[in-house]
């Protein structure tokens, strides 16, 4: 299996501290942020990675990464022009995963603990997709799953009214439909191709999946949910729990 990590978008909430970098290069701990899903795909196995990042930052991003042997991978990069939204980054990864099954991880989330069991969940599954659910306190910042006994039937990007506190974290699991399926999704109201229109068709075709994860989560988009990303690399000095 190979990973997609996305690194693109403009990191506006965090302005001004994005205003001269990425937001993936600004210190988490004692690393730049996008080193942690780097390293969590190579302890799951995945040293083959595509990064997506925008125009204006990829001499940055590939300054700072290069090859990839310090972190154990090989690295590949492609230019996404605009920030026209996650499903998009993720539909110039089509050549590269050459219809394998791909991990996708957003390049601003953080993840206490290995994410190696849910790889392993994933490579277990004949087809279709696998999401991670963790309950969370603001569900409205984020894709949020309604469920039932056994399944997802639906998640809402981003409700007014979540109607349950299961945010969709930015890990996630894909065969070789996913690109096809974005070919047939239009943007939201805010003009972006979401990934949860993507979760969301895998759901009409009952082949998507979860996990939910035990380990401590967030993503680093906000100064507040940054400093949360900070407090939990920097107890660890970047290392990874199992
Ligand atoms: O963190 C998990 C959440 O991430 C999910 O629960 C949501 O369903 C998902 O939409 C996403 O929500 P955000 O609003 O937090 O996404 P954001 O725009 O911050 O983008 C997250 C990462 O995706 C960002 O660090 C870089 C990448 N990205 C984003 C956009 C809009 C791209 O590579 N290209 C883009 O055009």
């Amino acid at each position: 299996m190979k990973g997609v990590i996305l690194a693109g978008g403009k990191g506006t909430r965090l302005y001004p501290l994005t205003k001269a970098t990425n937001k993936h290069l600004l210190p988490v701990g004692r690393e730049p942020m996008v080193f942690h899903p780097i390293r969590q795909m190579v302890g799951a196995g995945i040293d083959d990675i595509l990064v997506v990042t925008s125009v204006d930052h990829m001499g940055e991003m590939v300054n700072c990464l290069g090859s990839g042997v310090d972190l154990g991978c090989s690295l590949t990069y492609k230019v996404q022009d605009g920030a026209l939204g996650i499903a998009n980054a993720l539909s110039l990864a089509e050549g590269f995963a050459a219809k394998g099954p791909i991990c996708v991880i957003l390049g601003d989330n953080i993840f206490q603990r290995s994410i190696a069991p849910i790889a392993a969940s994933f490579r277990g599954q004949d087809k279709g997709a696998r999401v991670v659910l963790k309950s969370v306190h603001d569900p409205e910042r984020y894709g949020v799953a309604a469920l039932d006994e056994q399944h997802i039937i639906e998640i809402e990007e981003k409700p007014k009214a979540p109607k349950t506190s299961f945010a969709v974290v930015g890990l996630y699991f894909y065969d070789d439909q996913v690109f096809d399926i974005i070919r047939g999704i239009v943007p939201s109201a805010r003009g972006e191709y979401e990934i949860t229109s993507v979760n969301n068709e895998y759901i009409a075709r009952h082949q998507l999946r979860y996990d939910v994860y035990d380990g401590e989560w967030t993503d680093a988009g906000t100064f507040e949910s940054l400093q949360e990303a900070n407090r939990l690399l920097h107890a660890t000095s970047n290392e990874i729990a199992p």
